[in-house]
């Protein structure tokens, strides 16, 4: 929610923070802004609704000369999307800007009292309160604006990555986090400042992560981070292991096709290095130093959002069935609020392809506060819930750029699969054949997820023939349950059309009500322990004259007479067939969203990494 930006350096500041916006566009376009500071005249700042490219062009031909620049791309929250709202946000005096991203959740009350002192207000967000209230702490107490960020952020309650600079000082970058992601890239001579590393790896691959609670003072030649007792902190640097191409078109219409059709590769990717189907062996180093308390878990609960939550639910199923340990899978946002039992050992397996969701940060926190052990399944590397973990295992499925999920969740499912094959297997719950067979399973995916893309032209007509329908009905048993529901989730966000996620067989409790002869049925229904029942849930289906479209195995005789379209699969064992049947539905809501106009990669009211609650 939100990206941010910042440089300060010898190069110009305007192409480098605008660069940077459009690569963190997909975090919020609801409106964008920067803010320049000129070493002859003072604070600049351009803000407006909309997408980073309206900003830009209404400053073509601009006199935008700074070395020293912030930037911001918004998804709101406090205040409708305007030019008013949009960030920066610059205080009364007029001397100092900032972006934000988070929620001040006290803003309300420090708000009335700057009223009180006579203070106005030009837009409804929290960042401005914020803004003003440092600026006035800053003249209060004739101290620096370094200082008034200290004492301004010990009151206030939320999240935040602020970033701010002052019109006299063309040099210095003031920035602090708590719950919202900031990285600091280390040049030779210049620094770089963004919500994750997309904007800084073309400039350099050296980059801090601030911490929570850390306040960097930025200057070209000088990195200074301090906690907010103002004790000086040692910046750990890291490498980042991620190269441009990762973060480009690569020649697709749109990220959500090329991430897509990635998943070859990154499912390959995620398993590399990790399992070795021809001798049975996996290897994960951050599971394994933590197996004996994994294997003896009296419960796993599994915490996640989204599409993410998606995967806990395969994983449900998975760890079940060959680890034989009670599982339950809780929305971040509940589970948060919900004074939730959690036990000492305990085992809690947080979800996130971003690493940043705020639900499921504070939900980690307050279980391991409780004593759980947290094993973090994350796709970003560094982030917030990647480092809040005990342990975990990265999905590497490279940057997810397109806001709907997909290469992530079948790397999170390809990451829960081993996990439990691995502790299955050492428990004693898995048998060694079952066990070795699986891996060889898993291990083919990769191949057979190519063959369920040569698929695609097949699916675009599917998705011709149904895309000005109204609603869409996703049915699906066992394993293919939360596919289900997965399909049903890309179908919403990416082409606005309404559509339900339902157990095959719970269809007939109520959304039965629902089947005409214009309502299409998605059936995941490809072979499993359940296959004959689904295959009598499309008869009821079809005897109320419902168009089913169903995802099927090769070699199933019995679904295509029921079925109006049919999209066939290569055989895979039910454990580790979500990975494939998945593909079809993304590409169904992929070609859905393009035939109607919309844009895809960036839905309308969504943002990838969503750092508010
Ligand atoms: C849907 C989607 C979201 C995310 C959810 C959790 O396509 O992308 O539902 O899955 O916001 O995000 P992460 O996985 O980053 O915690």
């Amino acid at each position: 929610m939100c990206g941010i930006v910042g440089y300060t350096g010898p190069r110009e500041a305007y192409p480098i923070i605008i660069k940077g916006l459009h690569r963190l566009e997909y975090r919020g376009y609801d409106s964008a802004g920067v803010a320049l500071v000129n070493e002859n005249d003072g604070l600049h700042v351009y803000k407006k609704k909309g997408r980073v490219a309206d900003l830009e062009e209404t400053l073509i031909g601009a006199n935008l000369h700074s070395h020293i620049g912030i930037g911001h791309t918004r998804w709101a929250t406090h205040g409708e999307p305007s030019d008013r709202n949009a960030h920066p946000h610059v205080s009364f005096s007029g001397e100092i800007a900032m972006i934000h991203n988070g929620i001040i959740e006290n803003y309300a009350q420090i708000k009335k009292e700057l009223l009180k002192k006579g203070y106005t207000f030009k837009s409804d967000t929290d960042t401005e309160v914020l803004v003003n209230f440092i600026d006035d702490i800053k003249q209060n107490n004739d101290c620096t604006l370094e200082e008034a960020v200290r004492i301004a952020l010990r009151r206030v309650v939320g999240a935040y990555c602020i970033l701010l600079v002052h019109k006299d000082d063309p040099e210095t970058i003031i920035a602090a986090r708590k719950g919202s992601p900031l990285v600091i890239g280390i040049g030779k001579g210049e620094h770089f400042l963004a919500s994750d590393a997309s904007p800084i790896i073309e400039y350099t691959k050296e980059v801090v992560y601030v911490n929570d609670y850390e306040i960097a003072i930025v200057k070209p030649d000088e990195l200074v981070l301090k906690n907010l007792g103002n004790d000086k902190q040692t910046p750990f640097i890291t490498k980042l292991n991620m190269d441009m191409a990762a973060i480009e078109k690569g020649g697709y219409d749109h990220f959500m096709l090329k991430e897509i059709f990635e998943q070859p590769n990154t499912i390959y990717d995620c398993l590399r290095g990790r399992l070795d189907a021809e001798n049975g062996n996996i290897i994960m180093s951050g599971i394994q130093k933590y197996a004996e308390q994994i294997i003896n878990a009296p419960r796993i609960i599994i915490i996640a959002c989204g599409t993410s939550w998606h995967a806990g639910l395969v994983a449900e199923y998975i760890i079940e069935e060959t680890c034989r340990i009670p599982v339950e899978v809780e929305y971040a946002s509940e589970f948060r609020y919900r004074n939730p039992i959690v036990h000492k050992g305990d085992v809690i397996i947080a979800i996130s392809q971003s690493g940043e969701t705020a639900d499921t940060l504070v939900a980690i926190e307050k279980a391991k506060e409780q004593g759980a052990i947290i094993v973090g399944i994350v796709n970003v590397v560094g982030s917030s819930i990647a480092r809040t973990s005990h342990t975990g295992s990265y999905t590497h499925a490279g940057p997810e750029i397109g806001v709907a999920s997909t290469k992530a969740f079948t790397a999170q499912l390809a990451v829960l699969t081993m996990i439990a094959l691995k502790i299955g297997y050492e428990k004693g719950t898995l048998d060694k054949e079952r066990y070795l067979y699986l891996c060889k399973e898993l291990a083919a995916i990769p191949e057979k997820a190519e063959l369920v893309l040569k698929l695609d032209d097949h699916i675009k007509e599917i998705a011709l023939k149904y895309k000005d329908v109204p609603d869409f009905l996703y049915l699906g048993r066992g394993y293919n349950f939360p596919i289900a529901l997965e399909g049903a989730l890309k179908l919403k966000e990416i082409s606005y059309i309404h559509a339900e996620g339902y157990p095959a067989a719970e269809m007939k409790h109520g959304p039965i009500a629902l089947v005409t002869n214009t309502l299409p049925v998605v059936f995941v229904a490809t072979k499993d322990a359940y296959h004959g029942k689904v295959v009598s849930n499309m008869q009821e289906i079809k005897a109320r004259k419902g168009i089913v479209i169903s995802i099927i195995t090769e070699g199933d005789t019995a679904s295509p007479p029921l079925s109006d379209d049919v999209i066939v699969l290569p055989a895979a064992d039910e454990i580790v067939a979500p990975m494939l049947s998945v593909i079809p539905l993304q590409l169904l809501a992929y070609h859905i969203g393009v035939a109607k106009g919309y844009d895809v990669d960036k839905p309308r009211n969504l943002a990838k990494s969503v750092t508010v609650e």
